[in-house]
């Protein structure tokens, strides 16, 4: 790619960038709030229907209110007989994200598309942009929900009923931003416009690093799941409570996390408790209720479901499956292919979720490239990439975009 490339793609990432900085950032921690389906999520799709419409592309929203900005007419591509090729991300974030998980990759594919329309070379063939909704799942607790709509991968009537901590359900908040919750349910008429799908993201890890490299390219995503844990006790007084007499469900909460920490440590696997819901939440009363939330990964799904029923078995209640992703292991021709066109980029798997990872378990071939992140952190203000690195995965992305379309 000649140096005006790479010029205008740091052009194009600066104006993009700048123009999502504030979007849902907390001035207190410096990290992001973008959750579905609230206003800071609508500014976010409206920005995407701008850059989308500013490229003259057209935007359509599927059944799931996931948006698909496309350069030409996706079903005459269909119709011949070949399915274009689809980039994207999302825009979400977790609670105080940092970013670039999601931004970088929907940022990016608008980047490299101008890239290439810049020097002449942008295929004729259509080109789609994606962005899911409500990939982080921090809101209503299911992450890659849009993916997983689209696909049915979530049914539909789970996918609407689901709450938020305000017991807001998805159909209610999709209503309020203007979606008609009844349509949503399995595409296909989305799912068929995806000949293939790629997917950039902010590295979330240290590996390329290590590698010396500032791009590489997912293997595949371990399994991975969230569970409930719902600990009943008794509230009572907090200075006249014996405390043989106690039923404190906090004790029991303290058991979870630690056994999931020796457990991970045991089985080979990561395991996490981040999320806990305390009733009534006053210091001076013994809770009634505590609800937390285990997230538990790794290569081996037997060892993560191992380290399932050891949290369960300590704190005596079965902790309840909301959500399983099991392994995936992302098309192995077609990420070959990409770590060979980027200069035998390295070739790396993830604990981390994606929609690429959805959409391949549906069966459409998906690839993954990362972008090195040199604090190796994610899902914390504290994630970053360097302009340059998001330079060359702008010229990377337009790179597979020129062999695959
Ligand atoms: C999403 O980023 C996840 O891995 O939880
Ligand atoms: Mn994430
Ligand atoms: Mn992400």
């Amino acid at each position: 790619m000649p140096d005006g490339g790479a010029r205008l793609a740091e052009a194009a990432f600066r104006s993009d960038w700048a123009a999502l900085g504030d979007v849902g950032r907390d001035a207190r921690s410096g990290g992001y709030r973008r959750f579905a389906w609230t206003p800071e999520d609508a500014t976010l799709r409206e920005w995407f229907l701008g850059r989308a419409g500013g490229l003259g592309m057209e935007v359509v929203t599927d059944r799931c209110g996931n948006l698909w900005a496309w350069t030409g007419d996706p079903d005459a591509a269909v119709a011949a007989g070949r399915a274009p090729l689809v980039l994207g991300s999302h825009l979400d974030s977790v609670p105080d994200g940092g970013a670039f998980d999601g931004p970088l990759g929907v940022v990016s594919a608008f980047a490299a598309l101008e890239m290439l329309r810049a020097a002449g070379r942008a295929p004729e063939r259509p080109i789609g942009i994606a962005c899911f909704a409500d990939e982080e799942g921090a809101r209503f607790g299911i992450a890659c929900a849009g993916s997983r709509l689209l696909t049915g991968e979530l049914d539909a009537d789970r996918g609407r009923a689901l709450t938020d901590a305000q017991g807001t359900s998805v159909a209610d908040a999709m209503a309020a931003a203007g979606l008609n919750p009844a349509h949503v349910g399995r595409d296909e008429e989305a799912l068929r416009r995806i000949g293939t799908f790629v997917e950039l993201h902010v590295e979330q890890g240290r590996a390329l690093i290590d590698e010396s490299a500032a791009v590489g390219v997912a293997s595949a995503i371990w399994p991975h799941g969230r569970w409930r844990l719902d600990l009943h006790g008794r509230a009572d007084h907090a200075g006249t409570t014996r405390l043989p007499d106690r039923e404190d469900p906090m004790l029991r909460l303290a058991s979870a996390i630690t056994t999931a920490r020796a457990a991970a440590h045991q089985h080979g696997t990561v395991a996490t408790v981040a999320k806990v819901h305390v009733h009534p939440n006053g210091v001076n009363a013994i809770p009634s209720q505590v609800t937390a939330w285990l997230d538990a990964r790794g290569p081996d799904p037997d060892a993560v479901r191992r380290v399932v029923t050891e949290v369960s078995t300590a704190v005596g209640s079965e902790a309840s499956e909301e959500s399983w992703t099991p392994s995936t292991e992302l098309d192995v021709p077609l990420r070959d292919r990409l770590a060979t066109l980027l200069g035998d980029a390295p070739v790396l798997p993830t604990g981390a979720g994606h929609d690429a990872g959805i959409l391949s378990a549906a069966g459409i071939p998906a690839a993954m490239l990362f972008v090195r992140n040199p604090t190796g952190v994610s899902h914390s203000p504290a994630e970053h990439a360097e302009e340059a690195d998001c330079v060359a995965g702008i010229e990377a992305l337009a790179r597979v975009i020129e062999d695959l379309a």
